[in-house]
């Protein structure tokens, strides 16, 4: 890995959901005074549930909320109120909780529509609303980790990897037998700061060759690109 990988393993799960917290509280407290406003991508999947509850709890007057715009990094092709859905996560255990208010929030599909190749169109276009048409820079972009090396729903062996001049785009998914909506590399590179919350020992191989500097799978091209910053728990990051 020739960028640098900052790496915090802790014990317990619990410890690695509050230096997770504690760091995406710095980080946006920051983008809030330097910028008035802090972008940050959002994580899917089920690992950051416990961080975003943890968020709009023991963080809620941490910093000023509303002054923070909440995007994806990818999106299930299910409407926002489906059990799959990344945004209906983040909306019951953050949004809500932290009364953040809807026009902060920035879902991938819009259901009205049901129409993913739009969907991803109106995100782009959102996206290069901030930087006059050049690739947005997040402040934060949360990930998590796939067991084959994925993040986002940039998943081995599917086109999305190969793209460099859309920044969402729908993203074919064998192995899921379906499409996923997600951004593509060149935004997770342009981010102030890469942040990967991985948990569990079905991670610790990705992790491992991640961590030798391989750079085959999805996520260990980007760790292999910029400086990224890892909160692991010990079953995936192996015993010390
Ligand atoms: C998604 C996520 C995906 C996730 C990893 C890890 O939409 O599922 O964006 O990239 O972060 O698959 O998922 P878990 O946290 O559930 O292990």
């Amino acid at each position: 890995m020739s960028a640098t990988a900052d790496i915090h393993a802790y014990p317990q799960a619990e410890e690695v959901f509050a230096a997770c917290a504690e760091f995406l509280v710095e980080r946006l407290t920051t983008a809030v005074r330097a910028r008035g406003v802090a972008r940050i991508a959002l994580a899917g999947g089920g690992t950051p549930r416990r961080l975003y509850q943890l968020l709009a709890s023991r963080y809620r007057d941490a910093l000023d909320w509303q002054a923070v715009e909440f995007y994806f990094g990818d999106e299930r092709n299910v409407p926002l109120d489906h059990p799959d859905s990344n945004f209906r996560m983040a909306r019951l255990s953050l949004f809500g909780p932290l009364g953040i208010q809807p026009h902060r929030t920035f879902p991938m599909i819009s259901d009205q529509q049901r129409d993913p190749e739009r969907d991803a169109d109106l995100y782009e276009t959102a996206l290069r609303r901030w930087t006059a048409g050049k690739v947005p820079r997040f402040d934060v972009t949360l990930l998590g980790l796939g067991s084959d090396g994925h993040f986002a729903s940039l998943f081995p062996d599917t086109p999305a990897l190969a793209e460099r001049k859309r920044l969402v785009v729908v993203n074919p998914v064998a192995k899921l037998h379906g499409h996923r909506l997600t951004l593509t590399f060149p935004v997770f590179e342009a981010a102030r700061d890469v942040v990967f919350l991985v948990l569990g020992a079905d991670k610790r191989p990705s992790l491992a060759r991640i961590r030798e500097g391989l750079a085959e799978l999805p996520a260990e091209r980007l760790a292999a690109k910029r400086p990224t910053h890892w909160f692991v728990d010990r079953a995936a990051a192996g015993a010390p």
